[in-house]
């Protein structure tokens, strides 16, 4: 890989402006393998140089990791006839070959989506086996029996065409309007979580992504708006929660 500017590549992960690059190199708090850096200029290869800005240390290596919080009307895929996709709408800096959505969501589904081109890695975090959770908060048109979803989502829901579902957890959030609920599930079956509430004689209205693994949608990221996950950001994506073995 040929080398470019540091503040470019600062820049081009999308964590920040190239105007607040060069603000955090003037405060000493960008490091180029382990020094230091105060010349925004400095040029660096950024599959081999280690760079942390502000204590977050870049992704570095032959794939990217992208994490878009996706707008309605958009679909999962590379590309499609009618519709943009996920790989459409992302900024410029970002876009290269081979990039893919690791994971589906509908096209009226919002939030976090992973997109990649290291099929070797979305293989793993989308395999059942791997007990990769995702979370999602959904809004229903009516409310349901809590304490009863709550345990036929346990137990695994059994969905309309004979599919049996992984056990999922429900938790209720309160003070709303809207019936609303957290769902975490650990698969991903096409419109599982509309189908899960199916089961129990609701329709989901709205339905957002919020968290892969235990990395949460960065709540500065607007929808339609994407960036570069930092490698602490991407060992989330695979790590357990604290009460899981
Ligand atoms: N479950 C659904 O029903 N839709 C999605 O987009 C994701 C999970």
């Amino acid at each position: 890989m040929s080398k470019e500017r540091l503040d470019k590549i600062i820049a081009s992960s999308g964590l920040m402006t190239r105007s607040e690059v060069k603000t955090l190199i003037k405060k000493g708090l960008v490091k180029v393998n382990n020094s230091t850096v105060k010349d925004a200029s400095l040029k660096c290869d950024c599959e081999t140089d280690d760079i942390i800005v502000d204590g977050k240390t870049l992704r570095k290596g032959k794939y990217i990791y992208i994490m878009l919080n996706k707008p309605k009307g958009v679909v999962s895929a590379t590309n499609d006839n009618k519709d943009l996709t996920v790989v459409d709408i992302l900024p410029d800096s970002l876009k290269r070959k081979n990039l893919f959505p690791a994971g589906r969501l509908d096209k009226d589904t919002t939030g976090f989506c992973l997109i990649t081109d290291d099929g070797d890695f979305a293989h793993d975090i989308l395999a059942p086996a791997h007990h990769v959770s995702k979370t999602y908060i959904a809004e229903l048109d009516r409310d349901i029996d809590f304490e009863k979803g709550r345990q036929a989502f346990k137990k695994g829901v059994v969905l309309a065409d004979g599919t049996v579902l992984l056990s999922a957890d429900l938790v209720k959030i309160e003070n709303n309007d809207i019936p609303t609920y957290k769902v975490v599930i650990n698969e991903g079956k096409y419109h599982q979580v509309k189908r899960m509430f199916a089961s129990l004689g609701s329709t989901v209205i709205e339905l957002k992504r919020i968290k892969i693994g235990e990395l949460l949608l960065d709540e500065k990221l607007k929808a339609g708006e994407a960036r570069l996950l930092t490698q602490e950001e991407l060992s989330k994506i695979t790590q357990r929660p604290h009460n899981m073995v």
